[in-house]
C-alpha cells in the first residue's frame, strides 16, 4: 500500500512553489456599525476559529474554515524495532493506550490533553491555547514512565495547506548539507487569505531536551540527534492522509538503505533507520518535522499571524495555558454546582473531565456526503435496500461526536443529548452547533441521521453504512435542546442593559443568548423557517396508515411509523434491535415516534410563541393535541397497562405490540402523559419493578421479563444507556413536582428519582475509576461499562444529572 501511495504522490510533484510575498491585510473587527447579534457572531466566530477539530486524532489542530490549513502530531517508540508499526496518530481503542483525553478544556480558550501511552512508555501532555485575533499554540510535554527515564520517543509534527485557495506554507530556516535542521527552532512561513494573511509557524524545543547520541552514524542524514524537515506536494484531497504519506516516505528511505551495498541494514540502530530524510529533494505544501528525544522533552508549536497584536511565544505560552485552565475551573464552578452526594472534589473533577472530553471532541467537518435519493424503502419484504450513493455537497458541520476513537463524526440523535450536557457551561456554543446542524436541512426538510462529510470522515465508516437515504428519520433530539434553552432563558435574570459593548460580549461569552432576548430572538428567527420545514418533513414522510384499516381517530394525521425498518432492525428509531412487531407491516404504528413528534410539536409551539407567530402557535397546538389524544386513545393497552406499538392482524384490525422498556417508557420520558393521569402509576410501577426495568445501575433498555432480553446482538435489549435514563430522571422530577399530579404519583416518583440519580452517577463514576474510560452502555447485571470505550457522547449526561437536586421537595 505504501509504495502505491508513493507513486500516486510522485505524480503530483509540481516543483517549487513560488514564494508569495503578498500579505493579505487582516480584516480587523470594527464593531461600531454592527448590530448586537452581528457583533456577537463576530466575536463568537473568532473565539471558535481554531481548535482540536480533527476529533479522530489524538492531537490535530485546524481552523473552522474549509480549504485552509491542517496539522497533526504522530509519535512512536524509537528503541523498539516494532515501534514504527505502532505509529500513533488517530485515536484507537488500543489496550496499549492506558487512557487519553482532555482533563480541562474550554472551547474558546483551550485546555490540557493527556495521553498515557503504555506501549511507548511515555505520558504525552499537550496544552492547546489560542488568542482572540487568530493565533494558537501547542505545548507538548513528554514524561517517561517511571524506570524508563532514557526511553527514546520520536515525534513527528506535520502541517499542510490546501493550495487551491491561495494558501502557501514554506520552510524558512537553514539546513546543513545533509538536510538537517537546527534543533532549537524550526520556522515555517505561510500566507493564507482565509486565515488572515501572512503567518509564521514555529516549532521550538524546550531548554533541557536530550537527544539520542549517535556516535556511529550510518549516514549523516540519518542523525537522530538532529531535527529533520521534509516537505512535499500532496493534493488537497489527500492532505489528511499525512500518516500514510509519512510511512511511505520512510519506506522509501529504508528501501534505499537496503539497496546500498555500503550499508548493512541489520546494524543500523532503530532511531536512525526511522529517521525521515529527503531522498528525492521534494518540496511542497505538506511539511513534516521530526525530532527524536531521549527521556523527557518539551516542544512548543506556535502559530502567529503577522498582522495580529496578541502574539504567542515560548515565553508567554505558560501564562496562556494558566489562563485557560483557571478560566475553565472558575467557569465550571460557577455554572455547574453539583448537588449531594456529588458535591465532593472527586465528582467535581470527574465532571470536569467528562465535560472537557465532550467539548474537546467537537470537530469541524467539511466535504461531500453520499446520498441515494432514488431508492424506495421496501415495505413488502422489509429487507435491507441496497443504497447506491451519489456525492452531494460539499457541506460543513460543526459538531461534537459520540466517541473520538469509534464514532468521530456527527450523529443526529446523539447530538441533542451532547448539547444538553454542554448547555450549562456554554449555551452559546451549544447554539452554534445547533445552527450548524439546522443548516443541513435540505429543500424537502430532511437531514441525514449520520453526517459523513469528506474522505477523512468516510475513512472511518464501513462502506455499507456510508450512504444516506432521504426517507429515513431519526429521533429529533435537537428539539430537546431548544426546549431546555427556552426554559433556562425564562429562569435567567434578564440583563438587557448589561451587554452593550464588545467588551461585555467577550467577557460573557457562553451565556449571551440566555441573557439577551434580542440575540436569542434573532437566532430563533434565523432558524425557524428551516425547523418548520423539518417538522413538516417528519409529519409527511413518517405518517402512519389509516386508509383501508379499521382504526379510527379524530386526529388521523397524528399517527406515525418509522419508515425503513427491516425485519430485525429499526435503525431510524435509534434503538436498532429493540423488539417490535415480529412481522413488520406497513400498518404498524410506533409509540416512540409518536412521542418524538409530540416533543417536536411542543417545541415548535414554544419557539413560535417566542417569535409572536400566533397562527403557528395555533397550528402546532392542534398537532400537539392530536398526539396527546392518540397517545391515550390509540396507544394505551389496558391489558398491559402500558403505552405500546400497534400493528394489524390478518383482518387489518389493530393489535398491541407491547415490548416493555425504553420504547414504552418514552411517552413518560418526554413528559407527554397528562400530569394528572392515573396511568402514571403504572409507568412508575414498571420503572421500579426489578423484574421489568429496574436495576441497581439504572433503567434497563428492555424488560428483564421479555423473551428477547439479552438475545441476539443484545444492543438495546437490556443494557443501560445514559440518554434515556437522563430523560426518565428529568420526567420523574417533572411529575413529582407537578401540582396537578396525583399524590400517589408524587409519592412514588420522589424516591425512584433519588435512587436512580444516585445509581446512575455512582456506577459511571466507578467504572471510570476502574477502567479509565466512559462507556457506550453499562451492563444491567454487573454495572460494567461495555461496547465502545471513550464514549463521551451522551454518557456525559452525568454532568447535568449531578447538577439536579438530590431530593425533590
Ligand atoms: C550484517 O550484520 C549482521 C548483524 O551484525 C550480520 O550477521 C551479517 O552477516 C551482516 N551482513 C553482511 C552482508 O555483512
Amino acid at each position: 500500500m505504501f509504495f502505491s501511495l508513493m507513486n500516486l504522490f510522485n505524480r503530483w510533484i509540481l516543483g517549487l512553489i513560488l514564494s508569495v510575498a503578498v500579505a493579505f491585510a487582516f480584516e480587523s473587527v470594527t464593531s461600531d456599525e454592527l448590530s448586537l447579534p452581528e457583533a456577537f457572531q463576530k466575536i463568537s466566530d473568532q473565539s471558535l476559529l481554531w481548535g482540536p477539530y480533527r476529533s479522530n486524532l489524538y492531537v490535530g489542530i485546524k481552523p473552522k474554515i474549509p480549504h485552509s490549513f491542517l496539522s497533526g502530531l504522530m509519535w512512536f517508540n524509537a528503541d523498539d524495532p516494532e515501534g514504527i508499526v505502532k505509529l500513533r496518530h488517530s485515536c484507537e481503542q488500543d489496550p496499549e493506550i492506558q487512557s487519553f483525553g482532555w482533563v480541562k478544556y474550554d472551547a474558546r480558550l483551550g485546555g490540557r490533553h493527556i495521553i498515557k501511552d503504555r506501549g511507548c512508555k511515555v505520558l504525552i501532555k499537550s496544552d492547546f491555547v489560542k488568542t482572540n485575533d487568530g493565533n494558537w499554540a501547542l505545548k507538548i510535554t513528554g514524561v517517561p514512565k517511571k524506570g524508563q527515564e532514557n526511553v527514546k520517543t520520536s515525534l513527528v509534527f506535520y502541517a499542510g495547506t490546501e493550495e487551491d485557495q491561495d494558501n502557501v506554507l514554506m520552510f524558512a530556516g537553514n539546513k546543513d548539507e545533509s538536510g538537517n535542521v537546527n534543533n532549537d527552532l524550526t520556522r515555517l512561513t505561510g500566507v493564507s487569505k482565509v486565515l488572515g494573511g501572512a503567518f509564521e509557524l514555529l516549532v521550538e524545543d524546550g531548554p533541557s531536551n536530550r537527544y539520542p547520541s549517535a556516535t556511529v552514524l550510518a549516514s549523516p542524514d540519518l542523525n537522530p540527534s538532529l531535527t529533520h524537515h521534509l516537505s512535499l506536494h500532496v493534493p488537497d484531497e489527500h492532505l489528511w492522509q499525512a500518516k500514510e504519506v509519512f510511512i511511505s516516505l520512510l519506506q522509501e528511505s529504508i528501501g534505499k538503505i537496503r539497496d546500498d551495498p555500503s550499508l548493512n541494514i541489520s546494524e543500523i540502530a532503530v532511531d536512525q533507520l526511522t529517521t525521515l530524510r529527503n531522498v528525492n529533494n521534494f518540496e511542497g505544501n505538506l511539511h513534516f518535522i521530526q525530532k527524536t528525544f531521549q527521556g523527557k522533552f518539551e516542544l512548543n508549536i506556535i502559530f502567529n499571524l503577522e498582522e495580529s497584536t496578541e502574539k504567542l511565544s515560548s515565553s508567554n505560552i505558560d501564562s496562556y495555558v494558566d489562563r485557560a485552565l483557571t478560566h475553565f475551573d472558575e467557569k465550571f464552578s460557577s455554572q455547574l454546582q453539583f448537588q449531594a452526594p456529588f458535591h465532593t472534589k472527586e465528582f467535581l473533577n470527574f465532571g470536569k473531565e467528562f465535560l472537557s472530553n465532550l467539548a474537546g471532541g467537537i470537530g469541524y467537518f467539511y466535504g461531500e456526503q453520499l446520498v441515494d435519493r432514488n431508492a424506495f424503502v421496501d415495505d413488502d419484504s422489509f429487507d435491507n435496500v441496497k443504497l447506491v450513493g451519489k456525492p452531494e455537497g460539499p457541506s460543513e458541520l460543526f459538531t461534537s461526536v459520540p466517541s473520538r476513537p469509534f464514532f468521530p463524526r456527527g450523529f443526529y440523535w446523539d447530538e441533542g443529548f451532547h448539547l444538553l450536557s454542554l448547555l450549562d457551561y456554554d449555551s452559546d456554543l451549544a447554539l452554534e452547533i445547533l445552527k450548524s446542524w439546522f443548516a443541513l436541512i435540505d429543500e424537502d426538510g430532511w437531514i441525514a441521521r449520520e453526517q459523513i462529510l469528506g474522505p477523512e470522515a468516510r475513512s472511518r465508516v464501513p462502506a455499507e453504512f456510508q450512504v444516506q437515504n432521504p426517507n429515513i428519520a431519526n429521533p429529533p433530539t435537537l428539539m430537546l435542546v431548544f426546549a431546555k434553552l427556552l426554559k433556562m432563558a425564562h429562569e435567567s435574570p434578564n440583563s438587557e442593559d448589561d451587554f452593550v459593548s464588545i467588551q461585555d460580549l467577550s467577557e460573557n461569552m457562553g451565556h449571551v443568548h440566555l441573557e439577551n432576548p434580542e440575540i436569542l430572538v434573532d437566532y430563533a428567527e434565523d432558524i425557524y423557517p428551516k425547523l418548520k420545514k423539518h417538522f413538516e418533513w417528519f409529519a409527511r414522510t413518517q405518517k402512519g396508515e389509516t386508509v383501508g384499516l379499521s382504526r379510527e381517530s379524530k386526529y388521523p394525521n397524528q399517527l406515525y411509523r418509522w419508515i425503513g425498518r427491516t425485519k430485525d432492525l429499526c435503525l431510524p428509531s435509534g434503538l436498532d434491535d429493540y423488539p417490535r412487531a415480529s412481522e413488520p407491516d406497513s400498518g404498524e404504528l410506533n409509540i416512540d415516534l409518536l412521542s418524538w413528534m409530540g416533543l417536536m410539536a411542543r417545541s415548535m409551539k414554544s419557539i413560535a410563541k417566542l417569535l409572536n407567530k400566533a397562527d403557528d402557535v395555533h397550528y402546532f397546538d392542534i398537532i400537539e393535541q392530536g398526539v396527546l389524544f392518540n397517545l391515550d386513545h390509540i396507544h394505551w393497552s389496558e391489558e398491559d397497562k402500558s403505552y405500546c406499538d400497534i400493528t394489524v392482524d390478518d383482518d387489518d384490525n389493530d393489535v398491541f405490540e407491547c415490548h416493555k422498556g425504553y420504547v414504552t417508557l418514552l411517552p413518560f420520558a418526554l413528559k407527554l402523559i397528562p400530569e394528572d393521569s392515573e396511568r402514571l402509576i403504572h409507568v412508575l410501577q414498571d420503572l421500579r419493578d426489578p423484574d421489568i426495568c429496574w436495576s441497581q445501575f439504572g433503567i434497563r433498555s428492555l424488560s428483564k421479563s421479555h423473551p428477547l432480553f439479552h438475545s441476539g446482538e443484545d444492543y438495546w435489549r437490556g443494557n443501560i444507556w445514559l440518554n434515556i435514563n437522563y430523560l426518565i430522571l428529568d420526567a420523574l422530577k417533572h411529575y413529582a413536582e407537578s401540582p396537578s399530579a396525583l399524590p400517589d404519583v408524587q409519592a412514588m416518583a420522589k424516591p425512584i428519582y433519588k435512587e436512580l440519580r444516585e445509581n446512575l452517577v455512582t456506577n459511571v463514576y466507578n467504572e471510570f475509576k476502574r477502567t479509565g474510560y466512559a462507556w457506550e452502555q453499562y451492563n444491567e447485571e454487573t454495572g460494567q461499562g461495555q461496547r465502545t470505550r471513550h464514549f463521551l457522547g451522551w454518557t456525559s449526561l452525568v454532568i447535568p444529572i449531578m447538577k439536579l437536586p438530590e431530593e425533590l421537595a
